[in-house]
């Protein structure tokens, strides 16, 4: 695997993974800060009755309002600001017209660009009341993704990540989806290298401090396998299980990990309406 100092390296992603210094750090922070300020901001709006469409320009206005772009519109042709996938969508639902109910669980996943640097997270929100099975797959996500995060430093590898993250969810049955996986982020919005979320510890790559990456591991009920939808990006569980993910930016430090996108009011993980 090969590494650069991102000043030498291309704007592009050409598959050799880009190693940043503290400015690119000073950059993900703000970035960062305000995608976990727009998921703070709109989990008082995540109610039955709101509409995915509504959810998609509250968190549009936030973020252009702060001198934000949202990096999801336009990208690939993506037609929205923001990813919203609710119960057995696994990821990248496209906002509309649906309403939520009472007892729906929502991925929300946000990713504004700020001074050209990637803030992108996502996190689980429950309309209403959510069932038993519901929380706790959404509590076993977020154990998931914080265990992944967990053995980041440098001279870890991906599969360490990989495995943390597998062996968890697996040991309370729940399965790991293999089509889609975290990413290398910076002034790219999808860079290498790809953070997969299962493996065996020691394969893959080998973190380096400077390297910045999301972690966002997608947790199902019931099996893994996913297929997309006609209009080439909801993604859904096959079995129609439910599934849920968070996602956070971080940087390999020396010494381990920063995450740059902790929510400032401590809303990571949803309370529950009892
Ligand atoms: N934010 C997603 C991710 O975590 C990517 C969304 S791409 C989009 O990588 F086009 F669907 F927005
Ligand atoms: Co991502
Ligand atoms: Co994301």
């Amino acid at each position: 695997m090969k590494y650069i100092d991102s000043k030498d390296a291309p704007q592009q992603n050409n598959g050799v993974i880009k190693l940043h210094g503290a400015e690119g750090f000073e950059g993900m922070r703000k970035a960062g800060r305000l995608g976990a300020e727009t998921l703070d901001m709109i989990a008082e709006h995540v109610v039955p009755g709101i509409t995915t469409e509504e959810i998609n320009t509250l968190c549009h206005d936030f973020i252009t309002e702060r001198g934000g772009i949202c990096a999801p519109l336009g990208y690939r042709g993506f037609t929205k600001s923001v990813c919203t996938s609710i119960n057995h969508v696994v990821c990248h639902g496209i906002p509309g017209p649906k309403k939520l109910k009472d007892g729906d669980i929502i991925n929300i996943d946000v990713t504004p660009i700020v001074d050209g640097w990637h803030g992108d997270t996502s996190r689980m929100f429950v309309a209403g009341k959510p069932s038993v099975k519901a929380r706790r797959l959404i509590d076993i996500t977020y154990e998931c993704l914080m265990r992944g995060i967990d053995v980041v430093k440098p001279g870890a590898t991906t599969g360490d990540i990989g495995h943390a993250i597998q062996s968890y969810a697996e040991s309370k049955r729940c399965s790991v989806v293999r089509d889609f996986c975290g990413h290398g982020l910076g002034q790219i919005f999808h860079d290498a290298p790809n953070i997969v979320h299962y493996g065996t510890p020691g394969e893959g790559v080998e973190l380096r401090a400077g390297m910045i990456f999301t972690i966002e591991p997608m947790i199902n009920l019931g099996k893994w396998q996913v297929k997309v939808l006609e209009d080439g990006w909801t993604a859904v569980t096959k079995d129609r299980s439910l599934s849920a993910q968070f996602e956070h930016s971080l940087g390999v430090t020396e010494t381990g990990y920063e995450i740059f996108t902790l929510s400032p009011e401590g809303l990571n993980c949803p309370p529950y309406a009892l």
